[in-house]
């Protein structure tokens, strides 16, 4: 029943694009051509709405490895050399940690540190490689430094699973949880000239009414414990709002630095 439902959603020939994280998500850009790959990209994101727990593996009916050929060109073309992300925190137990690619559903993963020490990831990990998808044709809204783009993952199967990190938001608390899931369409970062990974912004919602004016780079990154789905690693988390700290107790701040391999 809850099956049939999933997949009538999957049949509906068109499904506005809604985005799937407002402000600095790729919908934001001028330049953006909505075509094949935005709409399944917007169909996982309803039926993540919808189911936001298990079972997320539904979302493998859609999104296929045999279907990513028809995706058609990516947005973000053009493709930054491999790279770890690194840790720096004044936490001495995260400072100097490295990400890693942590299972938390069928081809989703959550961004963990490398050197385990939680429920789900007891054991030490090999730092994930990413890369970043920048584009020659963006029109960002201001001038900010950094090329906005999107944090790209390979996940090993055969063949890999191009994969791209989006922000998951849960409305109860006050963070965003960081998770690579299949596709070519993620929330929108940058790296700075320090190679320091943030997220733009050009709307002051300090004002009333909120004013948009000059983009800025924002970085509220957190190493914290997590649950997704059943998974308890330490990953990283982004803080929602000016100054905010994630309700979870023992989170540290970190910065997250891109090192070339
Ligand atoms: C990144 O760019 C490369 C080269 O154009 C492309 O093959 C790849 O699919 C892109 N990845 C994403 C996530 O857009
Ligand atoms: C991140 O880097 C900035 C700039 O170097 C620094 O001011 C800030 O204290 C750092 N934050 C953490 C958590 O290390």
């Amino acid at each position: 029943m809850l099956l049939s439902c999933v997949l009538g959603i999957f049949l509906l020939p068109e499904i506005p694009v809604i985005g799937n994280g407002g402000v600095g998500d790729a919908a934001d850009f001028t330049n953006v051509v909505t075509d094949s790959k935005a709409s399944v990209e917007t169909n996982i994101d309803t039926v993540q709405r919808l189911i936001p727990d298990p079972p997320w593996d539904l979302r493998f009916l859609l999104v296929r490895p045999e279907s990513f050929a028809a995706l058609g060109s990516a947005q973000f073309d053009v493709e930054s050399k491999p790279f770890n992300l690194v840790l720096s925190s004044d936490d001495a137990k995260v400072d100097g940690q490295t990400l890693s690619a942590c299972h938390t559903g069928a081809a989703i993963e959550q961004l963990c540190l490398s050197g385990g020490g939680s429920v789900s990831s007891p054991n030490p990990l090999a730092p994930a490689t990413f890369r970043f998808n920048s584009s020659a044709n963006t029109v960002s809204p201001g001038p900010a430094p950094g090329a906005p783009g999107v944090l790209s993952y390979q996940l090993p199967a055969t063949p890999p699973i191009p994969s791209a990190l989006h922000f998951f938001y849960d409305p109860i608390t006050n963070f965003a949880l960081p998770l690579l899931q299949p596709g070519y369409s993620g929330q929108t970062l940058s790296f700075d000239a320090e190679e320091r990974l943030g997220v733009q912004g050009y709307v002051n919602y300090k004002t009333s009414p909120p004013t948009s004016g000059q983009t800025s780079t924002y970085y509220r990154w957190f190493a914290c414990f997590t649950y997704f789905s059943g998974y308890q690693y330490q990953s990283l988390v982004w803080a929602l709002g000016d100054g905010a700290e994630p309700e979870t107790p023992d989170c540290a701040a970190v910065n997250v630095t891109r090192v070339f391999i």
